[in-house]
């Protein structure tokens, strides 16, 4: 029964691991130029906010991926999870994007807390940009509601320490 639940904690941690270091490399590696240019919507405050960064999602996407080339050489199968660590990058950002955009849309300035949004957006949408391969792969949905459970305590903690190393302003 435990093992069964910690094989499950691994493979859930393994397979969603690329969109996690693509949300976290920004906080390191981001800054700059934001994505929206500066720019106001219609309703006057920012598309995405002052937060979301060309180069962060640069390096994300990066990071992200390359940890997709690392376990396809350590697990040998290359090409899917090359693909995979490139979709669930990519997911994660785009995921974090939107998750900015709505927040503008309720007003909420940039680094305010949107519970829920901020710590689960990146992943569903990391998982529905790799839905493709998850069927190829036939992952169980247990694993997906293990990666659902764990990811919201994973990433209040991992920001909570982002800011006592001081990457971030606030500790969430
Ligand atoms: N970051 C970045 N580029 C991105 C995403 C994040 O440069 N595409 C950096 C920014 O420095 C940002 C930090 O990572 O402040 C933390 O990311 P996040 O918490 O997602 O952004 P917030 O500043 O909280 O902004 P928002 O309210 O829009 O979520
Ligand atoms: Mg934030």
């Amino acid at each position: 029964m435990l093992n069964d639940l910690l094989q499950l904690l691994g493979v859930a941690i393994w397979f969603i691991l690329p969109a996690y270091v693509a949300n976290a490399t920004p906080v390191v590696l981001g800054g700059g130029a934001p994505i929206d240019g500066g720019k106001l919507f219609r309703d006057g405050r920012p598309i995405f906010g002052a937060g979301k960064t060309i180069r962060g999602f640069v390096a994300g996407l990066i990071a992200g991926s390359l940890v997709g080339v690392l376990q396809g050489v350590v697990a040998g199968q290359a090409y899917t999870y090359v693909l995979l660590g490139l979709l669930l990058a990519l997911g994660a950002l785009v995921g974090d994007l939107l998750g900015s955009f709505i927040k503008r849309r309720l007003n909420i300035p940039r680094g305010g807390a949107a519970p829920v949004l901020d710590q689960l957006g990146f992943v569903v949408f990391a998982l529905l940009f790799a839905s493709p391969i998850m069927v190829i792969m036939v992952l169980r949905w247990e694993v997906i509601l293990t990666i659902l459970l764990i990811t919201p305590p994973i990433h209040l903690a991992t920001n909570f320490v982002g800011y006592k190393l001081g990457f971030k302003s606030r500790p969430y």
